[in-house]
């Protein structure tokens, strides 16, 4: 039996507000002692040294000899007073035995209760009776920040998908078994529940060989690992695997697959048995753990542990769908000029760079729709504070209006902190800076003063959200700026929340002014960049060679520079002292992925206090999420008919309710592209639908060949940039001849495919559907798609199957459901596909050449491509249908103005195919004024007699078939269609 065991060091409900503030504070000065200085004017310039980024040298428990297992020592919970009603269940847990203290002080009473929320949604809690026990108040996750799962009035336990038994035998535990399958989908039999002030641990039985997806944000494949701990907890860290990462998803989806025999009874199936002759069925489950502390999932085979909404799906649909309306709400609708192609990279120095990477987009005629800025254009890295040498705002004004008179778009970063000056140096005053802290909305260390880290800036402040006049602070300077440089979307970075140092560092310090973070930044001595994406060794052997050598000298330097500095030799291991909180230094240690595993280390510090009395150690993981919602809420006074457009790197779930996240600091490796395509599936999941890379990558120097087929492949990722670290080779599209072919042939595909994919992006905003999708979410039946994330479906129609490997000019790919009689065609060739069911086939792909297919039974709505998606939105239509097996298709398309917030004015189109006509009827008000041109119909046997469209006959010039490739395509219709594609309902038939 398979177990997944969850810990955490702290759970959803717990104890608040005990202060330990000195040690880390105490380190952070420590360390200023033996900081480098350099003189700027008449001030000291430090830079913060980096061993004040350390902390406390820990052992993370999972790996830690010592540790204690909870499970051997802890004496669970007995139930009583339990009250049954039609929709649920309330019971008392009372510890079973003494306390065992073990990360933590036991809570003795607990309340435990079951509520069918609706047919295929229930949920479980368990919470601390006393919510006010000795002399602690305990922290309550705000349900306007996380909302809690909505109910609907029917539900009962008798009409649920699921049912939950408990039993005290030997102890409290409980089991949830779906009633189709009879199937435990979560059982916490054999197990103790462990419920203390600053841990709870549960343990649940998975299935051998188990289908999990989800839990983020982590770099891994789709299907999560067997014996895996998967860490959450919000950590500005460059994309290591398996690691814990920007953002914190605690949900999973499980999938099962079943063989079900002649009398319906469902035996459940191992993996590796699934045997393509036979037919099955799945059935998928989603969880949501509403928890925001740090916690921890140990994927093993033999222990889950987490508090719980239960999905029941059956289809991962259903769950996604479910888990969206019900609970974290529904993905921001993005406006449509998002969708095009964003340019972006740290170092672009001036105006007149940005003017340049515009004009080379335009000269090599490559759709460019956003420009992006990095800090370089800040002054002093200070947010809404442009740079009057280098971004001048007046020489913005004229790009921006140059710009967007190009149909073009302009969107820069802003990070989390903001910069705290030098009291004592007048020169120094910083407006932003000083609205904020008279308003006071800035985080506190427990002695009420400011907290004080470092980020770019130098020393820095950061917004606590908590303070209800920190949205209104946020708002207000974005509005401000927003006159000075007109943006048309946000890059919100930094908010994990970062911070370069251990504690209030700058506390007592302002007047060290630091001016450089406590690392060298790309392209300094010491860390110049003399990576390279693997197979560079092939194509450019003597760079390569001399490139290589370079960085065994830059190493060797490093290492006789003398060892990183380490805080201390033996690890530091707390215990619990009865009912005080530990929060610097919880006794259970996550396996938090900075140096030396401290919570505190390159974050704002567990003990930095928000308004209201909470502490960061509860709430941490909502920073991001909060930041992205004063955001949010910022665009919109800007202008409150425009959908706001973010981009976000921490997120918590619910976050893609305002924002669209990239996947952070990735590097130029071929492991890199791949990963993308799990990460962006893992955002599907999580209600994050936009979603992207740094195309080509971040870290280190890119290449020809991993740029050409990155471009290719983010052509088809819902957000599509080009993202570069400081110092790093240009790697614009234009920068290689070959690598502008590719990226134009990708992109003449995204560009004409456009309303498909803003289609997509509408469904999900109402619906919670997926736009990014995995081959086993569309075939559910298939056990041998579990796994498969290598090649991936936009949407249900798109098929794309990347080559992810240097130096290959062919890549493998499965076509699902062929046995059922799907069919999928070729998009370049327009032909159907000759593959075997179950096969893993050949596809030829040269480099500039990605395979994408169009599954059979669809019918998608484009236009022409073009350099922007304003001038894009300006052409005729076509429709390409593509038969299915059984000669239908069914399409849709959604069309409004593409950015106002009033949805009341737009435009549903279905298509549907049946026989050989096909009619597209249209409702609603949005003037739709592009003229029809083409359609053409893949999968057609036999030359037709005669096309008509309304019954009108369409001229033979206008009709074309090739019985070789049997397409059909039938032109010249926008003369019948001069009012408008779709202004009336009509009918092709051939
Ligand atoms: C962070 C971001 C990266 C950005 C850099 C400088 O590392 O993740 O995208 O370029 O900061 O702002």
């Amino acid at each position: 039996m398979g177990i997944v065991k969850n810990l955490f060091a702290g759970a959803w409900l717990l104890p608040a507000a005990y202060g330990a503030f000195s040690t880390s504070v105490a380190k952070g000065l420590a360390s200023h002692a033996d900081a480098s200085s350099t003189t700027s004017g008449s001030y000291s310039q430090f830079t913060i040294p980096s061993s004040a980024d350390f902390g406390a040298k820990l052992i993370p428990n999972v790996v830690d000899p010592e540790a204690v297992d909870a499970q051997s020592v802890c004496p669970g919970y007995k139930a009583s007073n339990v009250k049954e009603s039609a929709r649920g269940l309330t019971a008392t847990l009372t510890l079973a035995g003494e306390p065992c203290n073990v990360y933590g002080t036991d809570v003795d009473s607990l309340d435990f209760s079951i509520e069918y929320l609706a047919n295929d949604r229930l949920n479980v809690q368990i919470v601390p009776t006393y919510l006010d026990s000795s002399n602690s108040s305990w922290f309550v996750l705000d349900e306007h920040v996380v909302p809690r799962p909505t109910s609907n009035h029917h539900a009962s336990k008798k009409n649920s998908d699921l049912e939950i038994t408990w039993s005290n035998h030997p102890s409290f535990h409980f089991k949830v078994t779906r009633k189709a399958t009879r199937d435990a989908i979560f059982d916490t039999t054999g197990s103790v529940l462990v419920f203390e002030n600053q841990f709870v641990e549960f343990v649940t039985s998975l299935p051998k060989d188990y289908n999990l997806y989800g839990i983020g944000e982590h770099i891994q494949q789709l299907r999560l690992l067997n014996n895996l701990t998967l860490t959450l907890y919000a950590s500005d860290i460059g994309d290591p695997i398996n690691d814990n990462l920007y953002g914190s998803q605690p949900f999973y989806l499980d999938t099962r697959y079943y063989e079900v025999n002649h009398k319906g009874h469902h035996t459940l199936i191992a993996n590796d048995k699934a045997d393509q002759s036979k037919n099955y069925v799945s059935f998928s489950h989603g969880v949501f753990s509403r928890n925001a502390h740090g916690q921890e999932i140990v994927l093993n085979p033999e222990g889950l542990n987490i508090d719980l909404t239960f999905y029941s799906g059956p289809s991962q649909v259903d769950v996604t769908k479910n888990y969206q309306l019900s609970t974290i709400g529904l993905p921001a609708l993005q406006q449509y000029f998002t969708l095009g192609y964003h340019q972006c990279r740290w170092g672009y120095n001036n105006w007149t760079e940005l003017a340049e990477v515009v004009a080379n987009f335009e000269k090599f005629e490559i759709p460019l729709e956003t420009i992006w800025n990095d800090i370089d254009y800040m002054h002093g890295y200070r947010d809404f504070d442009n740079d009057q040498h280098r971004y001048p705002y007046s020489e913005g004004e004229e790009f921006l209006e140059k710009l967007h008179s190009s149909g073009r778009h302009y969107v820069p970063i802003i990070d989390a902190a903001i910069y705290i000056p030098n009291p004592e140096n007048a020169s120094d005053a910083y407006d932003t800076y000083s609205r904020g802290h008279k308003d006071d909305v800035f985080l506190k260390n427990p002695d009420g003063s400011e907290y004080i880290g470092a980020v770019w800036p130098g020393y820095t402040v950061f917004p606590d959200w908590h303070n209800p006049k920190a949205g209104d602070f946020w708002a207000n300077e974005i509005v401000t700026w927003h006159k000075k440089v007109a943006i048309d979307g946000i890059w919100i970075d930094m908010n994990e929340v970062s911070s370069f140092c251990v504690g209030s560092c700058g506390s007592g310090n302002l007047s060290m002014n630091p001016a450089h973070p406590p690392f060298s930044l790309p392209g300094e001595p010491g860390n110049v960049l003399y990576d390279y994406p693997e197979g560079f060794e092939i194509t450019n052997k003597t760079e390569a060679a001399s490139a290589s050598a370079a960085a065994s000298s830059q190493a060797a330097a490093a290492a006789t520079g003398g060892a990183p500095p380490s805080s201390s030799t033996s690890y530091l291991r707390t215990t619990p002292t009865a009912g005080v909180r530990n929060v610097n230094y919880p006794p259970y240690v996550i396996n938090n992925d900075q140096d030396v595993h401290d919570l505190s280390a390159h974050a704002v510090s567990p003990n930095a206090t928000h308004s209201d009395g909470v502490q960061e150690y509860d709430v941490h993981n909502l920073f991001g999420h909060q930041i992205l919602n004063a955001t949010y809420q910022g665009l919109l006074k800007v202008d409150k008919k425009k959908r706001p457009f973010i981009i976000g790197r921490s997120t918590f779930a619910g976050s893609g309710k305002w924002a669209g996240h990239w996947g952070g600091d990735n590097a130029s490796r071929w492991a890199f592209m791949f990963f993308s395509i799990p990460q962006a599936l893992s955002f599907s999941l999580f209600g994050i639908p936009m979603f992207g890379v740094d195309t080509c990558g971040f870290n280190g120097n890119s290449d020809e060949e991993l740029c050409n087929r990155w471009m290719q492949l983010s052509a088809f990722f819902p957000f599509y940039r080009n993202h570069n670290t400081l110092s790093a080779t240009p790697q614009e599209p234009y920068v290689w001849e070959s690598v502008t072919a590719a990226t134009k042939s990708a992109m003449k595909i995204r560009y004409a495919i456009l309303p498909y994919f803003y289609t997509l992006f509408h469904e999900a905003h109402t619906t919670g559907s997926t736009v990014m999708r995995a081959l086993a979410w569309e075939f559910p039946t298939d056990p041998s798609l579990a796994a498969v994330d290598t090649q991936f479906l936009v949407g249900p129609s798109i098929m794309v199957v990347p080559v992810l490997a240097p130096q290959a000019t062919s890549v493998k790919g499965v076509f699902p459901s062929l046995k059922h009689g799907e069919v999928w065609y070729d998009w370049y060739t327009q032909t159907a596909v000759d593959a075997k069911p179950g096969v893993n086939t050949t596809i030829p792909a040269p480099l500039g050449h990605i395979p994408v297919f169009v599954r059979g039974g669809s019918v998608l709505p484009m236009q022409e491509p073009a350099l922007t998606t304003k001038e894009a939105r300006g052409t005729p239509w076509s429709l390409l249908v593509a038969l299915g097996g059984n000669g239908a298709a069914l399409g849709q398309l959604h069309l409004d103005d593409g950015e106002s917030n009033a949805l009341d004015e737009s435009l549903d189109v279905s298509f549907k195919v049946k026989g050989s006509s096909l009619r597209a009827s249209a409702k609603g008000h949005w003037e739709e004024s592009n003229p029809l041109a083409t359609v053409t119909v893949l999968g057609v046997s036999e030359k037709p007699h005669s096309v008509r469209f309304n019954g009108r006959h369409v001229p033979a010039s206008g009709v074309h078939y090739n019985a070789t490739s049997q397409v059909l395509s039938v032109g010249d219709l926008h003369k019948l269609t001069k009012e408008g594609a779709f202004s009336e309902n009509w009918t092709l038939n051939w």
